[in-house]
């Protein structure tokens, strides 16, 4: 350690680094840098809350059911509420979706310019065992004009037109990291004086790693291609590594090197995971530091969102793992084409 940076952390904040890019853009108007500085705020709420979470009796389950018929915990609420409120408040955005709400909120800031797409606490069977979750945003620009009212076009856009996507790890540090299509800076939270600061410059990930996370509990459930894959994976001797909160899976893996696959199963035949509210924005992320994200087939970033609780097959990580993955898959389906052609010759 060099003596010289004792006394740190002091350095560059949250706040001083968006102005620093809003100013690299000399047409921005500052919105978009108010919106994710409103998103920090609401993060900085929900953190306080769960770090006390014990002790404030706001664990455990809220006794009702989401669209998606999950249970939702008492957190998955306050963290919805915390997150609209903070947006609504700041006036920049007219409309958010959320994986909590069956509807489109419309927020009433009419002249708002964008809309987003939350998950606000993601992990939530994870909240009352003190382990890693977590909140994910993605940021689009609206469609319509600008004044008049919301409409399904404006929060129905592929992840290819997000403008600003990140997530919020409320891990052993708080961490902020997100993009806006230049790069991918993360933050930590430093409790005491209540500001994210820049620790994680410019992040790349590795192009080929040694860790697989998957749900191997669910192996019976899932096509012979991904069962192959994973065996790979084993025979190679990598380590298996899965949380089950996509937000802290997908950090370590960003750094370290990986892959997480949630692939579709018998018993949820489009995937799990929500295209809108989780894998668009992990993928933008990803993309921007250098990684794939595809539903085995294609770029998440490009595929076509039809509903708002949309559900898609995620494998996302190192670029070589993820290519390796598809090509099992690839060829799964060369050969299931070539015996039905054998078939109806
Ligand atoms: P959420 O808590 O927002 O509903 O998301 C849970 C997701 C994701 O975080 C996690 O990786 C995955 O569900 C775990 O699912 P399994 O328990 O089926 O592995
Ligand atoms: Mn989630
Ligand atoms: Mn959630």
């Amino acid at each position: 350690m060099d003596s010289n940076n004792l006394g740190l952390p002091v350095g560059t904040t949250l706040d001083r680094f968006i102005k620093r890019k809003q100013d690299d853009f000399p047409y921005a108007t500052g919105e978009l840098s108010q919106l994710l500085r409103d998103i920090a705020l609401a993060g900085k709420i929900i953190n306080r809350e769960i770090s006390r979470s014990g002790l404030l009796g706001i664990g455990g389950a809220f006794g009702a059911t989401n669209v998606q018929g999950e249970e939702q915990q008492k957190l998955d609420v306050i963290a919805d509420i915390r997150f609209t409120r903070a947006l609504r408040n700041g006036g920049e955005v007219c409309a958010i979706i959320s994986e909590e709400e069956e509807k489109i909120i419309d927020l009433g800031n009419h002249s708002g310019r964008y809309v987003v797409a939350m998950d606000p606490l993601d992990g939530s069977s994870n909240i009352d065992v003190n382990v890693s979750i977590g909140t994910i945003f993605s940021v689009f620009r609206r469609i319509s004009p600008v004044g008049g009212p919301i409409t399904e076009e404006d929060v129905l856009q592929k992840g290819t037109e997000q403008v600003a996507a990140g997530y919020i790890l409320y891990g052993s540090s708080t961490m902020l990291v997100y993009t806006t299509g230049h790069g991918v800076n993360g933050f930590t939270y430093e409790p005491s004086l209540g500001e994210f600061f820049l620790s994680h410059q410019n992040i790349t990930t590795p192009k080929d790693g040694k860790i697989f996370s998957i749900n191997e509990g669910s192996w019976d459930l899932f096509d012979q291609p991904i069962r192959d894959y994973v065996q790979e994976c084993k025979e190679c001797q990598f380590s298996g590594r899965y949380i089950g909160s996509l937000v802290a899976d997908f950090h370590r893996n960003l750094l370290k090197g990986g892959i997480y696959i949630y692939p579709r199963s018998t018993k949820s035949p489009k995937g799990k995971l929500r295209l809108m509210y989780e894998c668009n924005a992990l993928a933008f992320i990803v993309e921007q530091a250098g990684g794939m994200a595809t539903d085995g087939h294609r770029r998440i970033l490009e595929v076509e969102p039809t509903e708002l609780h949309q559900r898609v097959p995620l494998f996302i990580g190192s670029p070589k793992m993820v290519e390796k993955a598809m090509e099992f898959v690839r060829n799964d389906a060369i050969s299931k084409g070539k015996k039905t052609q054998m078939k109806t010759a």
